[in-house]
């Protein structure tokens, strides 16, 4: 493999850039990354439930980096209508997330029973939107769930949701389990999935003693991580990079004790966007799958998207003549995020 790459378009099909000062902070970054169209996700105070708010954020975010394609999303809830999904398709709006209720950062809002969404899932697939799932269920001591297998157990969704909308573009998102791999390349080609940059290199083993690789779902067993790199390097389409780039202030991930004495829970989330393609590259070397990430962080996304790379927003990457390591923290706008892989050495840099 050559010294140089040249990469059409990167597009990264699964982050988050938050609100307010931390919005300032975070959404350079994407760019700085090597990723020049980004699908937002609406988890924001208050989730993105309507078309103008959605609009709203989305002007916020091309006055902070114009230089980015943004991709924005619906939160589902009861607000999100049949009515609203046609809305928010006329306004451009891709698609629509939805995140059981409970299972991780500003999910409160999140769903309990998809079966109430089928005309809104009817609207969606009439209108050609995108429908993201955080595959995980809540929770049940008495169901034996737990953060363990609640990937494993949402599998029996994906299978429903995917023989009933057979014409509805489905994304499991953020896949952590060899099932959850074997499950997407069964279905049928309206079925996707996303993986993250994290997910190739964690498991639970260096989840455990470290809250900065906490993060939903959470990490699975070394042959999860196998196979998530198995679908990788197969170079089958329906594996694409969604990086779940999630920046929480560095604080919130540390023990932190309450006013009444109670200690607080680690804030979920790993933050890769300001290295993202360089990253990603130096993981598919490791594994043998170089050869595959034009397909991973390219083309098979926008394929399945319908997003075509625009010419002349070639990313070019080459292997560092001098060492170059993730910083240990970043700052600015008031805020600090420590990011995943601080400190350890990438293989490969950004040229333009
Ligand atoms: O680790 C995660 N962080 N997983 C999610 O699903 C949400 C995200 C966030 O918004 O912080
Ligand atoms: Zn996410």
């Amino acid at each position: 493999m050559s010294d140089t790459i040249t990469l059409p378009a990167p597009a990264d099909f699964h982050v988050h850039v938050r609100q307010g000062a931390m919005c300032e902070l975070v959404t350079p970054h994407v760019a700085a990354g090597g990723v020049r169209t980004a699908y937002v996700m609406p988890n924001l105070v208050p989730p993105l439930t309507k078309t103008e708010a959605v609009l709203e954020y989305k002007k916020e975010l091309e006055r902070i980096a114009p230089n980015v394609e943004w991709l924005m999303t619906l939160y589902l809830h009861p607000e999100v209508t049949p009515d609203e999904i046609r809305k928010a398709a006329k306004a451009g709006v891709s698609g629509v997330k939805s995140y059981p209720r409970g299972v991780t950062t500003n999910s409160s809002s999140g769903i309990e029973d998809y079966g109430v969404y089928y005309p809104v899932f009817e609207a969606m697939e009439e209108e050609g939107m995108v429908l993201n799932l955080h595959g995980e269920v809540p929770s049940d001591d008495e169901k034996n769930i737990s953060v363990l297998n609640a990937e494993k157990h949402f599998l029996e969704h994906l299978r429903k949701l995917a023989a009933d909308f057979p014409n509805l573009r489905i994304v499991l998102e953020h896949a952590t389990t060899a099932e959850a791999v074997e499950c997407v390349a069964s279905l049928g080609p309206n079925v996707a999935c996303s993986i993250t940059a994290h997910h190739l290199w964690l498991t639970i083993d260096t989840v455990a003693p470290q809250p900065h690789h906490f993060c939903k779902p959470l990490a699975k067993e070394p042959r999860d991580r196998k196979a998530l790199q198995g679908a990788v390097r197969s170079g089958n389409p329906k594996f694409f990079m969604g990086s779940d780039s999630a920046p929480h202030p560095s604080a919130s991930k540390m023990p932190s004790i309450s006013e009444a004495g109670e200690l607080h829970s680690c804030a979920a989330g790993c933050y890769t966007s300001p290295y993202l393609i360089p990253l990603v590259a130096t993981l598919l070397e490791s594994f043998g799958a170089l050869d595959k990430l034009q397909g991973f962080v390219s083309d098979n996304g926008r394929a399945f998207y319908k997003i075509p790379a625009k010419a002349g927003e070639e990313v070019v990457i080459r292997r560092p003549a001098v060492a170059v390591k993730v910083p240990s923290k970043l700052e600015g706008h008031g805020n600090e995020v420590v990011p995943f892989w601080a400190g350890r050495e990438l293989g490969w840099e950004i040229v333009n």
